[in-house]
């Protein structure tokens, strides 16, 4: 029986409970191939499922996203051959040397598209493009509130906002990460752990506010981020790496000026092939333009997931992690 180094938990908690083992592989099944990875992505998300505050069946690899080159393949399977390179966003199990995986959930590379790069930016990237193009469509001319600017998410999404004609604020936990989402489209940053956000929104908005925010830091800014938004918009809550949103009375929408509120998750965006496949050649299309800089700031051996973990929650990465197997 094949067999794999991978990153397992076998009950949830702390950094700590990460654990380098052997795991079985076995042979590609009908419809599925063998995928020998080459880089991983790592994921707010991952920390999520490690604490607990998602649930995922124990014992069980972690991660949710990894690029690599597939070398079987299974019974049924179509247009994916032995030797392509390739990449996936949202399959669980990751953290792992290879793995088998459903032929349909990979979305083939081109040729410019680095496999670290992929691993860098499927699933950030593919956040970023269901974000500002179907969740709330940015347009040319409005200004945005980004949080989390200077993230994995962030800057792919602050170039995509300014591509798309927006002016972009952004928030930022150091004048560092200002620097690098100014970098990375952020027309105006906000340094949120030092600077009332609200106040400086409301100033460099003449007051107005904006139609939408981005929010996926969670309990410490959704209500200042309601206070920044102009009458009837939109706040997207996509994330809580501050911690979980208190359940709150659905009327203070009204009391702040008929504001909406949307909860979304890329999984719904990507869960016909189609839709996965159509996002991927979009965000392909602007990488390869030019239009969308992806840059690994930090790699971590995948044996010290651990260390990368402690460094992405403690706020010391930016832009995107990748994990080396
Ligand atoms: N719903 C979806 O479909 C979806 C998909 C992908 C990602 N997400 C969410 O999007 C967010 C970004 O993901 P990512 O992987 O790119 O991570 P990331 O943005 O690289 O890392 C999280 C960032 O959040 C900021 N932050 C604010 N308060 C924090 C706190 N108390 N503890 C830790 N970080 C805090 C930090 O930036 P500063 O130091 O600048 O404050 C930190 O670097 C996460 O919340 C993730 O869950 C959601």
């Amino acid at each position: 029986m094949a067999t794999t180094r991978a990153i397992r938990i076998h009950e949830t908690g702390g950094p700590e409970v990460l654990r380098w083992e052997e795991v079985e592989v076995g042979e590609p099944g009908p419809g599925q191939v063998l995928l020998e990875h080459s880089a991983i992505g790592l994921n707010f998300i991952d920390t999520y499922h490690r604490s607990g505050l998602y649930p995922m069946g124990l014992p069980g690899v972690l991660g949710r996203e990894a690029a690599g080159t597939v070398t079987a393949v299974g019974e049924g399977v179509e247009g994916i051959t032995v030797g392509q390179r390739a990449a996936y966003p949202m399959v669980a199990g990751s953290y792992a040397e290879r793995r088998l995986i459903d032929a349909d959930l990979l979305v083939p590379l081109p040729d410019g598209i680095e496999e670290r790069t992929a691993a860098a930016m499927m699933l950030k990237g593919l956040t970023a493009h269901y974000l500002l193009r179907r969740t709330y469509e940015v347009k040319p001319g409005e200004t945005i509130l980004f949080h989390a600017a200077a993230g994995g998410v962030g800057l792919i999404a602050c170039q995509w906002a300014r591509h798309l004609g927006a002016t972009v604020i952004g928030t930022v936990g150091s004048p560092e990460k200002a620097e690098l989402a100014k970098a990375h489209g952020c027309h105006h940053t906000i340094l949120y752990r030092e600077e009332n956000f609200v106040e400086r929104v409301r100033e460099l908005t003449d007051g107005a506010g904006v139609p939408v925010v981005y929010d996926s830091v969670g309990k410490d800014t959704f209500e200042g981020s309601l206070d920044c938004l102009s009458p009837r918009g939109l706040l997207v809550s996509f994330g809580q790496a501050s911690g979980a949103i208190p359940p709150f009375s659905i009327n203070i929408l009204a009391g702040k000026g008929s504001l909406f509120v949307t909860r979304p998750t890329l999984a719904t965006f990507i869960a016909r092939r189609e839709d996965l496949r159509a996002a991927a050649a979009e965000l392909f299309e602007r990488v390869l333009a030019g239009d969308i800089r992806i840059q690994v700031p930090q790699t971590y051996p995948l044996a010290e997931a651990e260390r990368a973990h402690r460094d992405l929650e403690g706020r010391r990465t930016s832009g995107s992690t990748v994990l080396v197997p």
